[in-house]
């Protein structure tokens, strides 16, 4: 995959957390991601790629714009056919509420290479880059846990384990808690929180628990550029979620997807901080009309992980692209 690809990629995400950032605090959930949505769709237009979106916005029939299948970009002939993985605000809510961790976020891979997975939920397992190998959905969270532990040389009672607060969760963070470990529960935004496990001093040793599974197929691109691991499995809702994945080619309803089954092949990350999280910071607006962004941008190839800050003037953005 052609590594200019990511600087353009950068620029898109960039719009896109530009865009919904007017709208942190306002608690207009809605509002904030189709701000995001638009942007991030009319940025593609000008990416050299045959683009399809592979995760997005949902089907073609709930969302116009950055729906499943769509093709985004110039698409010239001889441009590279990708698939795209995204999420134009990931963290509606917290955007909304202007609470931590929104991010703006693209994952791609060459053509055919993300599971498809429906918009249903999945049970993840994540850690850093000293974790690879020692923590499985087919282990028991204490068993997780205690692996954790082990290999980053901490007491399991200075182990962190990030959890989304959710009823369903319940069990999972009483068995965290009896065991010793500490449990940072958090409202919304799984994607931030298991990257920030590959850097230590986030404090954040592992992701357990049930998201979205659409996020779960960008956080295992995410961890395969850091070296980190994960893994996830589908959790469906209903039987109507069972006949969609049968429909988008999912075989076996029960599988543990490993990081490399979810994100194959060489992948790239790029997003871009909305509000302040873990990882990176969010838009800040400046005196005059300036904007001040921060990216990661990260390729499994490599593992190079950039940080990219910016200095945006909003009136010199073309119109159409300003915030
Ligand atoms: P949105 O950006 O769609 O609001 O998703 C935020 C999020 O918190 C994800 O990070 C997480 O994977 C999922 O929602 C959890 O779903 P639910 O809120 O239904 O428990």
């Amino acid at each position: 995959m052609d590594r200019n690809l990511a600087l353009e990629f950068v620029r898109i995400t960039e719009t896109a957390a530009l865009s919904c950032s007017r709208l942190i605090g306002s608690g207009d959930e809605k509002a904030a991601d189709q701000a995001a949505v638009d942007s991030m769709r009319r940025a593609f237009d000008s990416v050299e790629m045959r683009g399809r979106v592979v995760i997005g916005e949902g089907e073609r029939d709930e969302a116009p714009m950055l729906y499943i299948g769509e093709e985004v970009g110039r698409r010239s002939e001889n441009d590279p056919e990708i698939d795209i993985a995204l999420d134009p605000l990931e963290g509606t809510t917290i955007c909304a509420v202007g609470g931590p961790g929104a991010l703006s976020v693209i994952a791609v891979a060459t053509k055919g290479n993300f599971l498809h997975a429906p918009d249903t939920y999945m049970d993840k397992v994540a850690a850093g880059p000293k974790a690879k190998g020692v923590i499985s959905l087919s282990k028991t969270p204490e068993e997780n846990i205690r692996a954790v532990a082990e290999v980053l040389n901490k007491k399991v009672n200075d182990t962190t384990a990030v959890v989304l607060n959710r009823p369903r969760h319940e069990e999972l963070i009483a068995k965290i808690r009896n065991m010793g470990a500490r449990v940072r529960l958090i409202d919304d935004g799984d994607i931030s929180v298991a990257l920030a496990t590959a850097w230590d001093d986030t404090g954040i040793d592992i992701l357990l628990g049930t998201g979205g599974a659409p996020e779960g197929v960008i956080t295992a691109a995410a961890m395969k550029c850091l070296g980190g691991d994960f893994e996830g499995r589908l959790n469906f809702r209903n039987e109507n979620e069972k006949e969609r994945a049968l429909k988008m080619g999912v075989t076996d309803l029960d599988k543990i997807y490993t990081r490399d089954e979810l994100a194959q092949g060489d992948v790239m990350f790029i997003a871009t901080g909305v509000t302040d999280g873990p990882l990176l910071k969010g838009v800040t607006m400046l005196p005059g009309e300036k904007a001040f962004t921060e990216s990661i941008v990260m390729r499994s190839r490599t593992g190079t992980i950039r940080r990219i800050e910016a200095t945006h003037v909003l009136e010199k953005k073309p119109i159409g692209m300003r915030p």
